[in-house]
């Protein structure tokens, strides 16, 4: 069972799954490349819940015991207390397998190591873990907290066990899993992903504009956002990195990078992130850029 968890990487996605823990009665260990990065997240994490009860969204109680369960860390050798420790750091495969190097000399007997990695395989990153039995991927969807879906990502030699410990550790947190098997971009992203760079073709081709390709696919596959919305919420350079991935990993020109895409990402318009992508942000409603 899981009882302690270790989160490596309180960015974005470290945050949330910190939070979804200790809100599940975990005691929470969060760690950065400082000891003050990782304060300021459990901060920011701690005044998100303050929010939430200001706004009636959870009972003040819960918002307290969740706090009180997050402590933080500046070094690998808190990880001994970790049931589970969970790498949320950047997108790098060098800064990760440095990671599963460091903590893994900390890691306690039995205890699981994973990674949330949106595209790096989780066989090659096991070999830099104490145990590849015991390392499995774990990816969580963005914003952690309001996102349902956990995908469970076992590499070559992960154990049925570890698959079984995670699998009663998202279901304590109250999510639901997909299993995929350890192939590029997994399930989800590997679905998402062609369509974000086939929408960027259809606009590229000028079958459609912007707010048309958006529209049809919200009315007429019910998506809640446009391909091109969701893109910019991603992020472009993260979808054309992706794509580029897969297009390297499997060989098959079908995931060939839409000349489009690759233009708004040399152009510096990366989405929401940098005010423009697809569409502008700098007034009240998103303008679409053509
Ligand atoms: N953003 C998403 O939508 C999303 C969704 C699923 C998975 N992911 C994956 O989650 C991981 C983190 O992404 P993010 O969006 O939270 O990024 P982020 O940039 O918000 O956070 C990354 C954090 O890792 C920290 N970090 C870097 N090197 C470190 C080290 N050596 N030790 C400890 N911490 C270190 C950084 O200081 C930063 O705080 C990536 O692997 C990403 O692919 C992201």
């Amino acid at each position: 069972m899981i009882r302690t968890v270790a989160v490596i990487g309180a960015g974005q996605m470290g945050s949330g799954i910190a939070q979804v823990s200790a809100q599940a009665g975990m005691k929470v260990l969060l760690g950065d490349v400082s000891l003050d990065l990782a304060e300021k997240a459990r901060d920011k994490i701690a005044k998100g819940l303050a929010k939430l009860v200001e706004r009636g969204k959870i009972e003040s109680d819960l918002a307290a015991t969740t706090v009180a369960n997050l402590h933080t860390f500046a070094d690998h050798a808190a990880l001994a207390e970790a049931d589970l420790v969970i790498e949320a750091a950047t997108e790098r495969e060098d800064i990760k397998h440095r990671i599963f190097e460091s903590a893994g000399q900390h890691l306690a007997a039995g205890a699981i190591m994973a990674s949330n990695t949106s595209s790096i395989p989780i066989t090659r990153m096991a070999v830099s873990s104490p145990d590849p039995e015991r390392f499995i991927g774990i990816h969580f969807f963005n914003p952690v907290p309001l996102m349902k879906l956990v995908e469970v990502i076992p590499g070559l030699a992960t154990s049925v066990a570890t698959i079984e410990a995670v699998r009663e550790y998202v279901a304590a947190i109250g999510k639901e899993i997909v299993l995929a098997q350890d192939e590029p971009g997994f399930v989800v992203n590997r679905i998402l992903l062609p369509m974000i760079n086939e929408a960027a073709f259809v606009l590229g081709s000028g079958t459609g504009s912007i707010l048309d390709i958006d529209k049809g696919c919200r009315l007429g596959l019910n998506h809640p956002m446009g391909p091109l919305e969701l893109a910019d919420f991603i992020g472009l350079d993260t979808c054309l990195e992706i794509t580029k991935i897969f297009l390297a990993s499997t060989g098959d020109p079908k995931y060939r990078p839409a000349p489009l895409l690759q233009k708004y990402v040399e152009a510096g318009w990366l989405g929401r992130k940098s005010g423009r992508g697809f569409y502008e942000y700098s007034g009240e409603m998103p303008v679409p850029t053509r």
